[in-house]
């Protein structure tokens, strides 16, 4: 059984990804440091999969720490999730971004290289592209600069990764462009577990559904958009777990590339269609009302996934209504305790 190294593996994305990493007969070995998400995941996980996650408690940043992970197991690939990504937060605090985001990256780098794993998969994201002039946007789209020290973080990233390829032609590099992950896992066992007040849209939509939190503001409905909201592309995240898989595969069987790529339903819904196709999936009233618009947002975005469709052999299988069906199920699974 191969093992594979998944950094940020008790996060959102992590968890789901090793959920399905085992689901296709992988090892993930889990390291997180547990500063953006708590013991609930791996409970839920262990549920799913009927196997105790294999984690180890830790920063990425930690360079003995991690070559102790390397020493201890012999890794076929890794999969980089562990960094920092609130938006806002990154304005206000931009070296912790930087720091956090980057040395973590190039120490995982330097591991690599010294033991010889050569498979890579980075998440990315699709805030490289910034504002972008044609829609859908294909990974050779032109760059914007970043509206964010975040979004500087992910671009820096690939910058470093390109450049690490570029000396090092023996590897083979996914960067996964993810446009916006929602939903939950329909078991309802593992889900986003944002800390404090959530900055993404779903989180707080779901929390404000149950009560928890003030009505839902809607961040400007005078966009040049149909309905004046903004427009985004909401990809399943059991559906963005498939994909790290996917990529794994496909790097294992090549034997040079580094790819970009996009991942995400390759269409675009507004944050009003949001709120109807949760009532409407969900039975429930969703309040809201609505607002200014938020510094940094760009005003519509969706993905060509046509890439991945050609490489990976993957495209979306779940739509928006059962990513908001399973969000609002984990909502209430976390209710009931
Ligand atoms: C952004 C990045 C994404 C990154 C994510 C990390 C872009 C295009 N996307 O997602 O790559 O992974 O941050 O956090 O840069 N909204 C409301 N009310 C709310 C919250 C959100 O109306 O309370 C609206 C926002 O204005 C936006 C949409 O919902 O139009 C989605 O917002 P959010 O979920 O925060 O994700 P992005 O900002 O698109």
């Amino acid at each position: 059984m191969k093992d594979i190294l998944v950094t940020g593996g008790a996060g959102y994305i992590g968890s789901h990804t090793a959920v399905e990493l085992i689901a296709a007969g992988y090892r993930p070995i889990l390291v997180d440091n547990f500063s953006n998400t708590d013991e609930r995941l791996l409970e839920g996980m262990a549920r799913i999969t009927g196997q105790e996650p294999i984690v180890h408690r830790g920063d990425c940043c930690d360079l003995e720490f991690m070559r102790t992970l390397f020493q201890q197991y012999t890794f076929a690939g890794v999969i980089h999730f562990a960094a920092y990504k609130a938006v806002g937060e990154s304005v206000a605090q931009p070296l912790k971004y930087y720091h956090n985001n980057i040395v973590s990256l190039t120490n995982l780098l330097q591991l690599l290289e010294v033991f010889e794993v050569r498979s890579l998969v980075f998440s990315s994201s699709c805030t490289v592209y910034g504002q972008p002039e044609q829609l859908p946007i294909r990974e050779d789209g032109p760059e914007n600069k970043a509206t964010s020290p975040y979004g500087c973080t992910k671009q820096i990233g690939e910058q470093i990764l390109s450049d690490f390829y570029r000396a090092h032609s023996d590897f083979t590099i996914g960067m996964l462009r993810y446009f916006n992950p929602i939903g939950a896992h329909p078991s309802g066992w593992i889900g986003e577990l944002p800390f404090g007040v959530p900055n993404n849209l779903v989180p707080f939509l779901t929390q404000a559904t149950a009560g928890h939190r003030q009505a839902l503001t809607v961040f400007g409905a005078d966009y040049d958009t149909p309905d004046g909201s903004c427009i985004r592309d909401f990809i399943h995240v059991v559906d963005l777990a498939k994909a790290h898989v996917k990529t794994l595969d496909f790097l294992m069987r090549q034997t040079s590339c580094c790819e970009a790529i996009n991942l995400g339903q390759g269409k675009g819904n507004s944050v009003f269609e949001v709120i109807q196709t949760f009532e409407a999936v969900n039975g429930v009233q969703v309040p809201h009302s609505i607002g200014a618009r938020r510094a940094g947002d760009v005003v519509q975005i969706w993905a060509d996934a046509s890439k991945a469709k050609r490489l990976l052999d993957w495209q979306t299988e779940l739509t928006l209504g059962d990513a908001l069906r399973d969000a609002w199920n984990w909502q209430c699974h976390l209710d009931k305790g």
